[in-house]
């Protein structure tokens, strides 16, 4: 185990850039807003400063009115698209100095300064460092229920796939089948870095473009893209991350006197919770899926996502268990436990594909998310075979970007899936290895 904490060090000090991380040499050559997240906890383990700078640095592109984008691009770089210029943030009256996108990601940073805390037995310094960054992530908070929940019921909206973080999950397949969009000329990098079937295919780029430049084209102005945007989801990881990070913000607003900010963050968090079991539990599927509010409907559909509201303390018991029945033998295991956990997407889904970037491979901040849920449940057990599996695929295979979950094929493979040397593959890793420390 020493061997691959030193591995996973080294990773992350490989891809460190004076101030932040980037997710992958290459690949993702920027500061990545929820990578940056699991990759401070990471940094907790190595050198607590660095988690500061990190947060610090993601902080930078806040926009005004408390957004924080999904890319901040502090560097230049030729080695993605789209870049800055694509997304032209700049639109929006309320950018920064600092070139960002005009989207978002999961927002981890509430749970990620208490996770943090806790690692380092509650420094000090490391408390004064949330007490300096608390009402810039308060913000982003009461950004998400201003702007995001137009019918004002607790649930917050994405507007773009991206922001999602799960890019290509076959659930938006549904999403592409009500418009049509233009064929874009698409100067794809990733495609020629890596194993281009691994990736989205070009007539799924041409959907996300699309739905950036109709953004541009609106300013990247909310109520806009609320009343007019053709994908508009509610999202059970996206909303698990944000009533994760309010538990968090309650707890660590308590520690620095934040009365004020508590006592909203609970108003929001009592009203997302039963809100989040009453519209994104699918009784028949026995699990949380995604919300179609253009089309007002479910996506039935389980994918990791699924079991994420376990991390945010979001299901009563018996709700519970019926996802952990998935795990447990269940479809994302199998009767003879023949998969790996966890598998992005449904492995009993015709739309299933064990390779293809989230429409099927393990992802390793998924599986620290659930790995964490089960612990929140006593599934101590469960917990265990999950973190075996992850730690088992990281030695193998090195910091890959994703995995194969089938235990057969897994024998005959030599490499793991997408990039490679993949920060917060080696920044949980880290995490998940801390009581072998
Ligand atoms: C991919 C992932 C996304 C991640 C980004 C940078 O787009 O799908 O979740 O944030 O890469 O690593």
């Amino acid at each position: 185990m020493n061997q691959l904490k030193k591995t996973a060090a080294a990773v992350l000090k490989g891809n460190w850039q004076q101030g932040f991380t980037i997710p992958c040499q290459g690949l993702y050559p920027f500061q990545w807003n929820w990578d940056s997240g699991f990759i401070a906890l990471g940094w907790a383990h190595l050198e607590p400063e660095y988690a500061q700078q990190e947060i610090r640095s993601l902080l930078k592109g806040q926009w005004s009115n408390g957004f924080l984008p999904h890319i901040v691009f502090h560097n230049p770089a030729d080695s993605y698209y789209p870049g800055p210029e694509v997304h032209a943030a700049n639109l929006s009256p309320h950018s920064p100095e600092v070139p960002t996108s005009g989207i978002t990601q999961p927002p981890v940073l509430g749970f990620i300064l208490e996770y943090i805390l806790n690692r380092l037995d509650k420094d000090q310094a490391f408390l004064d460092f949330i007490d300096e960054v608390y009402d810039a992530v308060y913000a982003n908070h009461e950004y998400f229920y201003t702007h995001r929940d137009p019918q004002q019921e607790g649930l917050v909206y994405i507007c773009h796939n991206w922001e999602a973080g799960t890019d290509n999950t076959p659930v938006w397949d549904f999403i592409w089948d009500t418009f049509e969009v233009p064929k874009y000329d698409l100067p794809r990098k990733d495609t020629s870095l890596i194993d281009a079937s691994h990736r989205p295919t070009n007539a799924e780029y041409c959907y996300y473009i699309h739905l950036i430049e109709l953004f541009k084209e609106w300013n990247y102005n909310d109520t806009t893209i609320a009343a007019q945007s053709p994908f508009l989801i509610q999202d059970p990881l996206f909303n698990s991350m944000l009533i994760a990070s309010n538990n968090s913000l309650i707890r660590l607003g308590a520690l620095l006197g934040k009365a004020q900010q508590v006592a909203q963050l609970e108003a929001w968090n009592i009203k997302a919770k039963q809100r989040f079991n009453e519209k994104l539990f699918d009784p028949e599927l026995g699990g949380y899926v995604y919300y179609d509010l253009r089309g007002e409907r479910r996506l039935s559909h389980l994918s990791s996502s699924s079991f994420t509201p376990l991390f945010a303390e979001i299901p009563g018991q018996e709700m519970a268990s019926s996802l952990m029945n998935h795990l447990d033998g269940g479809r994302f295991s199998g009767e003879q436990f023949e998969r790996l956990l966890c598998a992005s997407f449904d492995p009993t889904s015709d739309l299933f594909n064990s390779q293809k970037y989230w429409r099927g491979p393990i992802w390793i901040n998924l599986n620290w998310l659930i790995y964490e849920g089960l612990l929140n449940y006593g599934r101590t057990d469960l917990a265990q075979r999950l973190k075996t599996d992850t730690l088992a695929l990281l030695d193998k295979y090195g910091f890959y970007e994703y995995f194969e979950c089938d235990r057969e094929k897994n024998k005959s493979l030599s490499q793991g899936y997408g990039g490679n040397n993949f920060s917060w593959s080696a920044a949980l890793c880290l995490d998940l290895l801390k009581s072998n420390q």
